[in-house]
């Protein structure tokens, strides 16, 4: 009987690399500047993100909300239609992104 052949090296690199968890083979920055659309005064937005990784799986944002190859840009309009923070800023899952009297713009749209 001949000797089994063993795999090629790239492929056991591949298997390894694609064993390891999602978090640690991409950049996972704790805030994150959004992007402006709409010239304004109010510094852009800026988004907590491993407070959220505390509350929430990475599929619960990625990528049905947000990509996390490429910036995604967006208004209060769009969130407003329950769009991106707007899925959850609604005054219902998390403080409203517009109107809530516990909290102000400066939480998210922080220097
Ligand atoms: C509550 C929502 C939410 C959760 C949960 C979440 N992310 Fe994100 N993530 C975002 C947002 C928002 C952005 C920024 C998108 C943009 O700039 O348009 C982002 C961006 C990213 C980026 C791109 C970073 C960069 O510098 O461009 C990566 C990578 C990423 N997330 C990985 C993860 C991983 C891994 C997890 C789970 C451990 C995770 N995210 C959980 C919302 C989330
Ligand atoms: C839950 C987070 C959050 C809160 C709270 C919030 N914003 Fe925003 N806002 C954003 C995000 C995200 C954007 C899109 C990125 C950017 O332009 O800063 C945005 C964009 C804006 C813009 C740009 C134009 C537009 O309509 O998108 C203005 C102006 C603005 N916000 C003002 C405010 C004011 C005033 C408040 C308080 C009443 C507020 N924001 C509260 C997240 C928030
Ligand atoms: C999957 C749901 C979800 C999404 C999407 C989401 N958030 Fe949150 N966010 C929460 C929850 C839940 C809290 C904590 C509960 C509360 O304070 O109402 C929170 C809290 C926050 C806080 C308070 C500070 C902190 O670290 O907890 C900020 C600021 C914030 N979110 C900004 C944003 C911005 C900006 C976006 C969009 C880029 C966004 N969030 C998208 C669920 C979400």
């Amino acid at each position: 009987m001949a000797p089994r052949r063993r795999p090629p090296l790239a492929l056991l690199a591949l298997a390894v690399l694609l064993l390891l968890p999602g978090g640690l083979l991409v950049a996972n920055p704790a805030f994150i500047r959004m992007t402006r659309l709409e010239e304004a005064d109010e510094p852009v937005a800026r988004f907590p993100h491993w407070t959220h990784q505390e509350g929430f799986k990475c599929y619960a944002c990625h990528p049905s909300l947000f990509s996390m190859t490429r910036k995604t840009g967006f208004t209060h309009e769009d969130m407003g239609e329950g769009r991106f923070c707007g899925a959850c800023h609604d005054g219902q899952t998390a403080f409203h992104h517009d109107q809530d009297e516990d909290h102000e713009c400066e939480e998210c749209h922080v220097e």
